[in-house]
Protein backbone atom coordinates (compact mmCIF):
# COMPACT_ATOMS: atom_id res chain seq x y z
CA UNK A 1 0.00 0.00 0.00
CA UNK A 2 1.42 3.37 -1.12
CA UNK A 3 -0.17 6.72 -1.37
CA UNK A 4 1.30 9.75 -3.16
CA UNK A 5 3.10 12.67 -1.19
CA UNK A 6 2.01 15.79 -3.17
CA UNK A 7 2.89 13.67 -6.23
CA UNK A 8 6.59 13.90 -5.91
CA UNK A 9 6.99 10.37 -4.74
CA UNK A 10 5.74 6.80 -3.92
CA UNK A 11 5.84 6.36 -0.28
CA UNK A 12 5.89 2.60 0.94
CA UNK A 13 4.01 1.39 4.16
CA UNK A 14 5.57 -1.11 6.06
CA UNK A 15 1.92 -2.60 5.77
CA UNK A 16 2.69 -2.44 2.12
CA UNK A 17 5.77 -3.79 2.01
CA UNK A 18 4.76 -6.91 4.15
CA UNK A 19 1.65 -7.25 1.81
CA UNK A 20 3.71 -7.12 -1.14
CA UNK A 21 6.46 -9.64 -0.19
CA UNK A 22 3.86 -11.87 0.92
CA UNK A 23 2.13 -11.53 -2.20
CA UNK A 24 5.34 -12.41 -4.00
CA UNK A 25 6.18 -15.06 -1.88
CA UNK A 26 2.66 -16.83 -2.85
CA UNK A 27 2.50 -18.19 0.15
CA UNK A 28 -0.45 -18.91 2.87
CA UNK A 29 -0.40 -15.09 4.21
CA UNK A 30 0.65 -16.72 7.58
CA UNK A 31 4.20 -15.20 7.87
CA UNK A 32 2.14 -11.71 6.65
CA UNK A 33 -0.36 -11.73 9.26
CA UNK A 34 2.62 -12.71 11.77
CA UNK A 35 4.36 -9.28 11.01
CA UNK A 36 1.33 -7.38 10.62
CA UNK A 37 0.13 -7.79 14.01
CA UNK A 38 3.71 -7.66 15.61
CA UNK A 39 4.11 -4.01 14.27
CA UNK A 40 0.65 -2.96 15.11
CA UNK A 41 2.00 -4.31 18.76
CA UNK A 42 5.01 -2.42 18.56
CA UNK A 43 3.16 1.04 17.45
CA UNK A 44 0.99 0.72 21.12
CA UNK A 45 4.96 0.06 22.89
CA UNK A 46 5.84 2.78 21.20
CA UNK A 47 3.07 4.71 22.38
CA UNK A 48 3.58 3.49 25.55
CA UNK A 49 7.19 4.28 26.15
CA UNK A 50 6.73 7.96 24.83
CA UNK A 51 3.54 8.00 27.39
CA UNK A 52 5.15 6.67 30.46
CA UNK A 53 6.94 9.51 31.49
CA UNK A 54 4.02 11.54 31.89
CA UNK A 55 1.88 8.61 33.29
CA UNK A 56 4.21 8.50 36.37
CA UNK A 57 4.74 12.27 36.64
CA UNK A 58 0.68 12.50 37.58
CA UNK A 59 1.50 8.68 39.44
CA UNK A 60 1.76 8.83 43.04
CA UNK A 61 5.91 9.18 43.25
CA UNK A 62 8.80 9.64 41.55
CA UNK A 63 9.88 7.42 38.93
CA UNK A 64 10.47 3.65 40.06
CA UNK A 65 11.87 0.60 39.07
CA UNK A 66 8.46 -0.74 39.55
CA UNK A 67 7.30 1.11 37.19
CA UNK A 68 10.05 0.31 34.43
CA UNK A 69 9.42 -3.16 35.56
CA UNK A 70 5.54 -2.24 34.55
CA UNK A 71 6.57 -1.39 31.31
CA UNK A 72 8.62 -4.31 30.65
CA UNK A 73 5.67 -6.26 31.36
CA UNK A 74 3.17 -4.70 29.14
CA UNK A 75 4.95 -5.56 26.43
CA UNK A 76 5.75 -8.67 27.38
CA UNK A 77 2.41 -9.48 28.01
CA UNK A 78 1.06 -7.64 24.67
CA UNK A 79 3.59 -9.11 21.99
CA UNK A 80 2.98 -12.90 23.47
CA UNK A 81 -1.29 -11.97 23.02
CA UNK A 82 -0.67 -10.21 19.25
CA UNK A 83 1.47 -13.49 18.06
CA UNK A 84 -1.23 -15.77 19.71
CA UNK A 85 -4.21 -14.04 17.77
CA UNK A 86 -2.06 -14.11 15.02
CA UNK A 87 -2.37 -17.88 14.62
CA UNK A 88 1.13 -17.99 13.33
CA UNK A 89 3.15 -19.31 16.00
CA UNK A 90 3.69 -22.37 17.58
CA UNK A 91 6.73 -21.68 20.36
CA UNK A 92 7.76 -18.05 22.07
CA UNK A 93 11.25 -17.21 23.58
CA UNK A 94 10.97 -13.96 25.51
CA UNK A 95 13.27 -12.54 27.73
CA UNK A 96 10.65 -11.13 29.55
CA UNK A 97 9.21 -14.93 30.35
CA UNK A 98 11.75 -17.84 32.33
CA UNK A 99 10.15 -20.65 30.14
CA UNK A 100 9.14 -20.99 26.30
CA UNK A 101 5.33 -20.25 25.57
CA UNK A 102 3.21 -22.87 23.89
CA UNK A 103 0.64 -21.92 21.87
CA UNK A 104 -2.65 -23.81 22.52
CA UNK A 105 -3.25 -26.09 19.16
CA UNK A 106 -6.23 -24.00 18.24
CA UNK A 107 -4.45 -21.20 17.55
CA UNK A 108 -0.90 -22.69 16.56
CA UNK A 109 0.99 -21.94 13.06
CA UNK A 110 4.29 -22.70 11.47
CA UNK A 111 6.59 -19.98 12.94
CA UNK A 112 8.69 -19.98 16.66
CA UNK A 113 9.44 -16.13 17.39
CA UNK A 114 11.98 -14.95 20.11
CA UNK A 115 12.24 -11.74 20.86
CA UNK A 116 13.35 -9.00 23.84
CA UNK A 117 10.21 -7.39 24.46
CA UNK A 118 11.91 -4.23 26.11
CA UNK A 119 15.83 -3.98 25.73
CA UNK A 120 17.89 -1.06 27.49
CA UNK A 121 15.05 -0.26 30.45
CA UNK A 122 17.31 0.29 33.23
CA UNK A 123 17.62 3.41 30.44
CA UNK A 124 14.34 4.55 30.36
CA UNK A 125 14.51 7.01 32.99
CA UNK A 126 16.75 9.01 31.76
CA UNK A 127 14.73 9.26 28.49
CA UNK A 128 18.03 7.36 26.88
CA UNK A 129 16.22 5.15 23.70
CA UNK A 130 15.04 1.63 24.22
CA UNK A 131 14.06 -1.49 21.70
CA UNK A 132 12.13 -4.13 21.23
CA UNK A 133 14.03 -7.06 18.92
CA UNK A 134 12.14 -10.36 17.01
CA UNK A 135 13.51 -13.43 15.03
CA UNK A 136 10.77 -15.84 13.28
CA UNK A 137 12.25 -18.59 12.10
CA UNK A 138 9.88 -21.95 10.62
CA UNK A 139 8.89 -24.81 12.89
CA UNK A 140 11.21 -27.54 12.24
CA UNK A 141 9.78 -30.25 14.10
CA UNK A 142 5.64 -31.79 13.27
CA UNK A 143 3.86 -33.11 16.34
CA UNK A 144 3.75 -31.02 19.88
CA UNK A 145 5.54 -28.29 20.09
CA UNK A 146 8.77 -27.56 22.72
CA UNK A 147 11.19 -25.45 23.48
CA UNK A 148 13.25 -27.35 21.53
CA UNK A 149 11.63 -25.72 17.96
CA UNK A 150 13.61 -22.27 19.50
CA UNK A 151 17.19 -23.72 19.39
CA UNK A 152 17.66 -23.28 15.96
CA UNK A 153 20.93 -20.85 14.55
CA UNK A 154 20.71 -17.61 13.45
CA UNK A 155 21.45 -18.73 9.78
CA UNK A 156 17.45 -20.36 9.89
CA UNK A 157 16.22 -17.07 10.72
CA UNK A 158 13.31 -16.06 8.01
CA UNK A 159 13.06 -12.58 9.13
CA UNK A 160 14.40 -10.40 12.28
CA UNK A 161 13.94 -6.93 13.35
CA UNK A 162 14.08 -4.24 15.88
CA UNK A 163 12.27 -1.11 16.87
CA UNK A 164 13.81 1.71 18.23
CA UNK A 165 11.83 3.58 20.84
CA UNK A 166 14.52 7.32 19.92
CA UNK A 167 14.06 10.67 19.03
CA UNK A 168 11.81 8.97 16.26
CA UNK A 169 10.23 5.14 16.36
CA UNK A 170 12.12 3.60 13.63
CA UNK A 171 11.29 -0.53 12.54
CA UNK A 172 15.09 -1.68 11.12
CA UNK A 173 13.71 -5.17 9.48
CA UNK A 174 15.90 -7.98 7.53
CA UNK A 175 14.60 -10.67 5.34
CA UNK A 176 16.27 -12.33 2.20
CA UNK A 177 16.10 -9.56 -0.07
CA UNK A 178 17.97 -7.19 2.51
CA UNK A 179 17.81 -4.93 5.26
CA UNK A 180 14.98 -1.89 5.17
CA UNK A 181 14.28 0.74 7.45
CA UNK A 182 10.97 2.65 8.43
CA UNK A 183 10.18 5.25 10.24
CA UNK A 184 7.19 6.06 12.42
CA UNK A 185 4.62 8.69 10.97
CA UNK A 186 2.51 9.36 14.18
CA UNK A 187 0.67 11.37 12.10
CA UNK A 188 -0.61 8.72 10.38
CA UNK A 189 0.07 5.59 12.92
CA UNK A 190 1.79 4.04 9.83
CA UNK A 191 5.41 3.17 9.51
CA UNK A 192 7.26 4.72 6.34
CA UNK A 193 10.47 3.04 3.99
CA UNK A 194 13.02 5.48 4.55
CA UNK A 195 16.00 3.19 3.36
CA UNK A 196 15.62 0.36 1.10
CA UNK A 197 18.59 -2.45 1.14
CA UNK A 198 20.80 -0.98 4.14
CA UNK A 199 24.10 -1.40 3.61
CA UNK A 200 26.69 -0.97 6.56
CA UNK A 201 30.02 1.16 5.96
CA UNK A 202 33.09 -1.64 5.26
CA UNK A 203 35.11 0.62 8.21
CA UNK A 204 33.98 2.85 10.70
CA UNK A 205 35.67 5.13 13.28
CA UNK A 206 33.72 4.52 16.18
CA UNK A 207 34.30 1.74 18.89
CA UNK A 208 31.36 1.03 21.08
CA UNK A 209 31.92 -0.60 24.72
CA UNK A 210 31.23 -0.40 28.75
CA UNK A 211 34.96 0.33 29.46
CA UNK A 212 33.63 0.33 33.32
CA UNK A 213 34.49 -3.68 32.60
CA UNK A 214 38.30 -2.88 31.10
CA UNK A 215 40.01 -4.44 34.56
CA UNK A 216 38.01 -7.95 33.28
CA UNK A 217 38.98 -8.02 29.64
CA UNK A 218 40.84 -10.16 28.12
CA UNK A 219 44.27 -9.27 26.50
CA UNK A 220 43.09 -9.50 22.88
CA UNK A 221 40.35 -6.79 23.87
CA UNK A 222 42.28 -4.57 25.41
CA UNK A 223 45.30 -4.69 22.56
CA UNK A 224 42.20 -4.03 20.10
CA UNK A 225 40.82 -1.28 22.03
CA UNK A 226 44.46 0.04 22.37
CA UNK A 227 45.32 -0.20 18.78
CA UNK A 228 41.84 2.04 18.41
CA UNK A 229 43.00 4.46 20.52
CA UNK A 230 46.24 5.31 19.96
CA UNK A 231 46.47 3.92 16.41
CA UNK A 232 50.30 2.75 15.15
CA UNK A 233 49.75 4.08 11.82
CA UNK A 234 48.91 8.10 10.59
CA UNK A 235 45.29 7.20 10.79
CA UNK A 236 42.77 8.69 13.77
CA UNK A 237 42.10 7.75 16.54
CA UNK A 238 38.23 6.19 17.17
CA UNK A 239 35.87 7.75 18.87
CA UNK A 240 34.10 6.01 21.73
CA UNK A 241 30.49 6.01 21.67
CA UNK A 242 28.53 4.08 24.28
CA UNK A 243 24.57 4.23 24.55
CA UNK A 244 23.97 1.00 27.03
CA UNK A 245 20.94 0.04 25.14
CA UNK A 246 21.76 -2.91 22.72
CA UNK A 247 19.30 -1.44 19.93
CA UNK A 248 20.64 1.97 20.16
CA UNK A 249 24.19 0.84 20.35
CA UNK A 250 23.97 -1.68 17.14
CA UNK A 251 21.48 1.15 15.10
CA UNK A 252 24.21 3.92 15.62
CA UNK A 253 26.90 0.90 14.30
CA UNK A 254 24.55 0.38 11.50
CA UNK A 255 24.06 3.62 9.94
CA UNK A 256 27.85 5.16 11.18
CA UNK A 257 29.75 2.01 10.82
CA UNK A 258 32.10 1.02 13.54
CA UNK A 259 32.30 -1.81 15.80
CA UNK A 260 30.13 -2.57 19.14
CA UNK A 261 31.50 -5.63 21.93
CA UNK A 262 30.27 -7.09 24.81
CA UNK A 263 32.81 -9.21 25.79
CA UNK A 264 33.14 -11.99 28.76
CA UNK A 265 33.81 -9.51 32.66
CA UNK A 266 33.28 -10.68 36.03
CA UNK A 267 30.21 -9.80 36.43
CA UNK A 268 28.88 -12.21 33.12
CA UNK A 269 31.85 -14.42 32.35
CA UNK A 270 29.84 -15.75 29.24
CA UNK A 271 28.67 -12.27 28.25
CA UNK A 272 25.68 -10.45 29.02
CA UNK A 273 23.75 -10.28 26.04
CA UNK A 274 20.99 -13.08 24.88
CA UNK A 275 21.98 -15.45 21.66
CA UNK A 276 18.73 -16.07 20.89
CA UNK A 277 16.74 -12.71 20.79
CA UNK A 278 19.27 -9.88 21.51
CA UNK A 279 22.94 -11.81 19.24
CA UNK A 280 21.07 -13.60 16.93
CA UNK A 281 18.49 -11.66 15.54
CA UNK A 282 21.08 -8.67 15.62
CA UNK A 283 23.25 -10.38 13.64
CA UNK A 284 21.10 -11.60 11.42
CA UNK A 285 20.32 -7.99 10.61
CA UNK A 286 24.00 -6.58 10.79
CA UNK A 287 25.02 -9.61 8.03
CA UNK A 288 22.42 -9.06 5.56
CA UNK A 289 23.58 -5.40 5.73
CA UNK A 290 26.73 -6.64 4.69
CA UNK A 291 28.73 -6.61 8.11
CA UNK A 292 29.94 -9.66 10.23
CA UNK A 293 28.91 -10.74 14.15
CA UNK A 294 31.21 -12.87 15.81
CA UNK A 295 31.72 -14.68 19.56
CA UNK A 296 35.43 -14.17 19.14
CA UNK A 297 35.33 -17.75 18.33
CA UNK A 298 32.34 -18.15 16.10
CA UNK A 299 29.90 -16.40 13.76
CA UNK A 300 27.28 -15.96 16.19
CA UNK A 301 24.96 -17.19 13.35
CA UNK A 302 26.30 -20.64 13.29
CA UNK A 303 25.96 -21.70 17.20
CA UNK A 304 23.32 -24.28 17.84
CA UNK A 305 21.91 -22.78 21.09
CA UNK A 306 21.87 -25.60 23.99
CA UNK A 307 19.25 -23.33 26.33
CA UNK A 308 16.70 -20.78 25.27
CA UNK A 309 18.40 -17.83 27.76
CA UNK A 310 22.09 -19.11 27.02
CA UNK A 311 24.50 -15.98 26.90
CA UNK A 312 27.39 -15.26 24.68
CA UNK A 313 29.99 -12.91 23.78
CA UNK A 314 29.62 -10.08 21.16
CA UNK A 315 31.21 -8.33 18.60
CA UNK A 316 29.92 -6.82 15.57
CA UNK A 317 29.96 -4.23 13.00
CA UNK A 318 31.85 -2.87 9.93
CA UNK A 319 33.17 -6.04 8.18
CA UNK A 320 37.20 -4.45 8.40
CA UNK A 321 36.36 -3.46 12.01
CA UNK A 322 35.56 -6.95 13.00
CA UNK A 323 38.05 -8.19 10.94
CA UNK A 324 40.83 -6.48 12.41
CA UNK A 325 39.67 -7.21 16.06
CA UNK A 326 39.47 -11.15 14.94
CA UNK A 327 43.37 -10.50 14.00
CA UNK A 328 44.05 -9.35 17.31
CA UNK A 329 41.72 -12.24 18.81
CA UNK A 330 43.54 -15.01 17.00
CA UNK A 331 46.63 -13.69 18.27
CA UNK A 332 45.67 -15.21 21.94
CA UNK A 333 43.80 -18.31 20.72
CA UNK A 334 44.89 -21.17 22.87
CA UNK A 335 45.58 -24.37 20.54
CA UNK A 336 42.70 -26.62 20.75
CA UNK A 337 45.02 -29.87 22.47
CA UNK A 338 43.65 -32.90 20.45
CA UNK A 339 45.19 -35.22 23.09
CA UNK A 340 43.78 -34.09 26.15
CA UNK A 341 40.31 -33.75 27.78
CA UNK A 342 38.51 -30.64 27.12
P1 LIG B 1 3.65 -18.16 4.41
O1 LIG B 1 3.18 -19.52 3.99
O2 LIG B 1 2.76 -17.03 3.92
O3 LIG B 1 3.90 -18.08 5.88
O4 LIG B 1 5.07 -17.90 3.67
C1 LIG B 1 5.92 -18.97 3.28
C2 LIG B 1 7.34 -18.42 3.17
O5 LIG B 1 7.39 -17.36 2.19
C3 LIG B 1 7.80 -17.78 4.45
O6 LIG B 1 8.35 -18.74 5.33
C4 LIG B 1 8.82 -16.79 3.94
O7 LIG B 1 10.05 -17.44 3.61
C5 LIG B 1 8.17 -16.28 2.66
N1 LIG B 1 7.27 -15.13 2.95
C6 LIG B 1 5.95 -15.11 2.76
N2 LIG B 1 5.43 -13.90 3.09
C7 LIG B 1 6.47 -13.15 3.51
C8 LIG B 1 6.61 -11.80 4.00
N3 LIG B 1 5.55 -10.98 4.11
N4 LIG B 1 7.83 -11.36 4.34
C9 LIG B 1 8.91 -12.17 4.22
N5 LIG B 1 8.86 -13.45 3.79
C10 LIG B 1 7.66 -13.93 3.42
P1 LIG C 1 17.88 -5.72 28.84
O1 LIG C 1 17.39 -4.33 29.18
O2 LIG C 1 17.03 -6.40 27.82
O3 LIG C 1 18.13 -6.55 30.06
O4 LIG C 1 19.29 -5.55 28.10
C1 LIG C 1 20.22 -4.74 28.67
C2 LIG C 1 21.52 -4.94 27.94
C3 LIG C 1 21.62 -4.22 26.62
O5 LIG C 1 20.52 -3.42 26.32
C4 LIG C 1 22.86 -3.37 26.75
O6 LIG C 1 23.68 -3.52 25.63
C5 LIG C 1 23.53 -3.93 27.98
O7 LIG C 1 22.52 -4.46 28.79
C6 LIG C 1 24.27 -2.89 28.75
O8 LIG C 1 24.93 -3.59 29.78
P2 LIG C 1 25.98 -2.83 30.73
O9 LIG C 1 25.17 -1.87 31.56
O10 LIG C 1 26.63 -3.93 31.51
O11 LIG C 1 26.97 -2.14 29.82
MN1 LIG D 1 17.78 -6.98 26.09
Amino acid sequence: MSYQDQGETEISTLTGFALETGEKAKGTGQITQLLLSLFTAVKDISYAVRKAGIVQLYGPTNVTVKEVKELDVFANNLIINTLRSSFGTSVLVSEGSKHAIIIEPEKRGKYVVCFDPLDGTNNIHCLAPVGTIFVIYRRKSTGEPSQDDALQSGRNAVVAGYALYGSATMMVVAMDCGVNTFLLDPDIGEFILVHKNVQIRNKGSIYSINEGYTKDFESAVLEYLQSKKSPQDSTAPYAARYIGSLVADVHRTLVYGGIFLYPPNEMYPQGKLRLLYECNPLAFIIERAGGLATTGKESVLDIVPTEIHQKIPLILGSPEDVKDFLKIYKKYEKPVCKCCPH
